[in-house]
């Protein structure tokens, strides 16, 4: 069975990318993000409001861990990398890590108007431009292939990790 690890930035289509080419592939969709809610009862924002960050970030740590020999697409969380604990569990994977990248301007443009990823809404630009390039090198040491996503559909970048798996 074909698989694969999307890790990148918030925005960057990780869960809309997985979508599809668990589709194409005909394989499972596994999402950090959904397997906490499941989980624990709450969504990521609750969990930050009610506990903090470092709370979340044990959470996804350990689901990581649970989740990273599945077989299909796992499709994570923006601040999977944070961990570093996670960053060594993804660059020793058995399973090609994309990274999904994309200029800082196209990413928040598809985050425009989002009201529901905690990491956004207690932050300003400035602070979420200075979060972007703390995490960038972060992603790299993490990922085993970086796929370029400016002026590209998820159907275009689905299609071009396809080819590479
Ligand atoms: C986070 C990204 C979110 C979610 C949580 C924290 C982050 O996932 O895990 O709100 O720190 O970047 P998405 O990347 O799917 O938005």
């Amino acid at each position: 069975m074909k698989t694969a690890i999307l890790i990148g930035f918030m925005g960057a289509g990780k869960t809309t990318v997985g979508r599809l080419l668990a589709e194409m592939l005909a394989v499972p969709l596994t999402d950090t993000d959904k397997m906490i809610i499941r989980k624990t009862g709450q969504t990521p924002g609750e969990i930050f409001a009610a506990e903090g960050e470092p709370a979340f970030r044990a959470l996804e740590h350990d689901v990581l861990q649970e989740v990273i020999n599945n077989e299909g697409i796992i499709a994570t969380g923006g601040g999977i990398i944070e961990t570093p604990g996670n960053i060594q569990l993804l660059s020793e994977a058995n399973v090609p890590v994309f990274y999904l990248s994309g200029s800082f301007g196209q990413t928040m443009e598809r985050l425009a108007d989002d009201d529901t990823r905690p990491i956004l809404r207690s932050k300003t630009l400035m602070e979420v431009a200075a979060l972007w390039r703390n995490r960038l090198p972060k992603y790299d040491a993490a990922a085993s292939h970086v796929i370029a996503t400016d002026n590209k559909t998820a159907v275009e970048v689905a299609t071009e990790i396809r080819e590479l798996l």
